[in-house]
């Protein structure tokens, strides 16, 4: 795993899909998701929604991807678009993008979010996670993690500004027509309100992320950043790899979400997106 100081440091051309997997990967975030992309992994929906599209004759012009992560399977999602003539304006969103890459003390630093939450540590130049995963007991990683929690961790409440970095992959960030923002879905945002055609909310709308009542915000929300009658909906969970289980859903003429296609079981949350607004 990089340290931040590696990640940002490194020549974009340097930057491979796994080296950015291998960072993010690691960062557990203050509401305990992980920024965490498989590259590939959504490859097989990519494709099916990519197909039904072209079916109906759709032009697919804004694009909105909740919970983008590293922002690896959106950089596919809008490749796989290109690839049928699609070439949408895509607006990319996360609970956390911004963080800051801040000194502290005996020339260690953390890559911090902007609460505070320490994502990871860098100590003489080896990463250090602030979370211990059970084998971090075997390794003897844990008591390391641990000591850094202590010795470090009340250093960082005033540690001075330090560097800002964009949680994402440079290779999105630099991409034209994409617009990264940082946005919790649990929350309106009048500014992406009735725009898009296809909006897709992959491994976020998961009921384990959320209390039903945010879960019920997150889907009115979503519901009103579609443009109207047409614009397509998928929202989807995988589990293991390449187990999808999604639905991809359109909004009818009377304004409701009907369902296209499924993957897998079908989205764990379609009832709530099918329920009727007036009833909601
Ligand atoms: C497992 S990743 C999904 C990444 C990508 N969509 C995919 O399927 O490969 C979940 C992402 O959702 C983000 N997230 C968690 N809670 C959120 C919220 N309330 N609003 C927006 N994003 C959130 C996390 O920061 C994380 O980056």
């Amino acid at each position: 795993m990089p340290t931040a100081t590696q990640f940002f440091g490194r020549p974009l051309e340097r930057v491979s899909k796994r080296y950015e997997a291998r960072f993010f990967g690691s960062l557990k975030t203050a509401n305990a998701t992980f920024k965490r992309t498989e590259a590939g992994r959504m490859a097989a929906v990519d494709a099916q929604v990519v197909r039904r599209l072209a079916a109906s004759g759709s032009r697919i012009t804004e694009l909105l991807d909740l919970g983008v992560s590293s922002g690896t399977t959106t950089i596919e999602l809008i490749n796989a678009l290109r690839q049928a003539g699609q070439l949408p304006r895509v607006t990319g969103t996360d609970r956390l993008i911004h963080a800051n890459l801040v000194s502290l003390p005996w020339g260690c630093r953390a890559l911090v979010e902007p609460g505070g939450h320490v994502l990871q540590y860098d100590v003489f130049g080896a990463p250090i996670r602030p979370w211990r995963r059970r084998l971090d007991y075997v390794t003897g990683m844990a008591a390391l993690g641990n000591a850094t929690n202590r010795l470090l961790g009340p250093h960082v409440t005033h540690a001075p500004a330090g560097t800002p970095v964009a949680l994402v992959s440079p290779h999105l960030a630099r991409m034209k027509n994409v617009t990264l923002i940082e946005d919790d879905v649990t929350r309106l945002n009048p500014g992406l309100i009735g725009r898009f055609d296809l909006i897709r909310a992959a491994n976020l709308l998961n009921r384990h992320y959320f209390s039903a009542e945010e879960m019920a915000k997150a889907v009115a929300n979503v519901r009103t950043y579609l443009r109207g009658p047409g614009a397509w909906l998928l929202v989807v969970r995988t589990h293991n790899a390449a187990d999808h289980h999604g639905t991809l859903f359109r909004v009818a003429a009377n304004g409701e979400l009907e369902v296209v296609e499924r993957y897998g079981a079908g989205s764990e949350v379609e009832d709530l997106f099918t329920a009727s607004e007036r009833s909601a």
